[in-house]
């Protein structure tokens, strides 16, 4: 008798499918643990930097002082962007989007990088480098472009989240804000095979190049069920406008079978743990910088959508808590999900480097649905 194979399934949205195997990092979504190379994120957001948080997912281990600070200068000599791409900056359109800007232009960074082709591990290292180095001179720097201000340099004796936002507001901030923005940063370097990291493992494993996998990425990240929920939270807490309109709202939507934004996640049934810590966080940001009515406005959703659905294991995600503190911190609403995307190059780059050490073409299949033998008709018969 012949063996038959058994017939694969229909798996939508991938949800039961282990697509390759990674070092970089453990979700636990029953338990609410999200750890790097071993390391609770908790640990990481509260003891690391997001340079040493790169390196430890790029090398899977924590490095020792003499190579943290030989990673930091090699990221700082990158920061400057090629002189072709100030120009093309400032041939964006100013009504474009940061998000749509941001994806043309790491795009555009492949022009000026003559390593851009280089399949090599080494090469790609170093390009994953250049674009963990420029994406926020792009996004800080487009920003500047839209609303008329010069352009302004990275600055080589800064770290990445405080000359982020040097360039993004033409001053240095606090050291308070500047080690928000860090933390901010490290809760969102990395998440597995999220649909973004997906999308760039599927594009390198073509074997084209880091900067097709980045752009590819970076237009996935852009979708509200993704990256780009956190500028919806944002929407939504504006649209609620007060906390006696939160609970109406609230119900009438999920009555009407609506997604409230920031919550539910395809791996967690329980809160994501980086919610948790951004909750913390954004609690005293609001505090700090006059923002309770925003804080207060979240939390009261978070109570009603717990009561309502947390049943069905629908709980915040990154996303929700990390807008008011983004707001907080005096960020545009249009730059969350940049910023979001500005952190995840680490995971991105990772991920592509360490699939193409065992590279197998993602190419999965289909469940054919449509008819068999149907006769061609010619045009004039049809
Ligand atoms: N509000 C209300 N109901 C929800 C929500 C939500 N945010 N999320 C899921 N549900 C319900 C959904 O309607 C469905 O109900 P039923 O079984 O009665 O039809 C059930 O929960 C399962 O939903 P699903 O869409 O099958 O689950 P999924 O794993 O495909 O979806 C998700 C995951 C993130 C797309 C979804 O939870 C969602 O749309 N959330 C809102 C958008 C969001 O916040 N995205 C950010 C995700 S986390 C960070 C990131 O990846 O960037």
């Amino acid at each position: 008798m012949i063996q038959m194979e058994s017939q694969p399934t229909v798996d939508r949205g991938l949800a039961n499918t282990l697509a390759a195997e990674s070092r970089m990092c453990f979700i636990d979504g029953q338990k609410g643990v999200l750890e790097y190379v071993g390391i609770d994120i908790d640990a990481l957001a509260r003891n690391s930097t997001f340079e040493e948080t790169v390196f430890l997912l790029w090398n899977e281990r924590l490095p020792r002082r003499e190579e943290l600070e030989s990673f930091v200068d090699r990221v700082r000599e990158e920061y400057d962007l090629p002189d072709g791409l100030w120009q093309l900056i400032e041939r964006v359109p100013r009504t474009a989007t940061p998000m749509h800007a941001l994806r043309s232009l790491v795009s555009s960074l492949a022009l000026f990088d003559p390593e851009a082709d280089d399949p090599s591990e080494e090469a790609n290292e170093r390009k994953s480098i250049r674009l963990l180095a420029r994406v926020p001179a792009v996004i800080a720097n487009f920003d500047r472009h839209r609303k008329g201000l010069p352009f302004m340099r990275p600055s080589p004796d800064q770290d990445i989240a405080t000359s982020f936002l040097t360039m993004l507001n033409g001053q240095p901030p606090t050291t308070a804000m500047a080690r928000a923005m860090d933390v901010c940063l490290i809760l969102h370097a990395e998440h597995g095979f999220n649909a973004s990291t997906f999308a760039a493992m599927v594009t390198i494993s073509t074997l084209s190049d880091m900067y097709s996998a980045i752009t590819t990425a970076i237009g996935t990240l852009k979708g509200p069920l993704h990256g780009g929920a956190n500028e919806e939270v944002m929407h939504m807490l504006r649209e609620i406008g007060t906390l006696d309109r939160v609970e109406p709202w609230v119900r009438d939507r999920l009555a009407r079978k609506d997604r409230i934004m920031g919550f539910g996640h395809r791996v967690y049934r329980t809160t994501d743990p980086r919610a948790t810590y951004l909750k913390t966080f954004a609690k005293q940001i609001a505090e700090d910088t006059g923002n309770q009515d925003l804080y207060a406005m979240s939390r009261r959703i978070e109570e009603i959508m717990h009561e309502a659905v947390g049943a069905k294991g629908i709980h915040p995600n990154v996303d929700f808590y990390s807008a008011t503190t983004y707001h907080s911190l005096g960020l545009e609403l249009d730059l969350f999900t940049p910023i979001f995307a500005m952190a995840r190059v680490a995971g991105w780059a990772g991920h592509c480097i360490e699939y193409l050490k065992d590279n197998k073409l993602m190419r999965p299949g289909c469940l054919y649905t449509g008819p068999h033998a149907v006769q061609y008709v010619p045009l004039d018969r049809r």
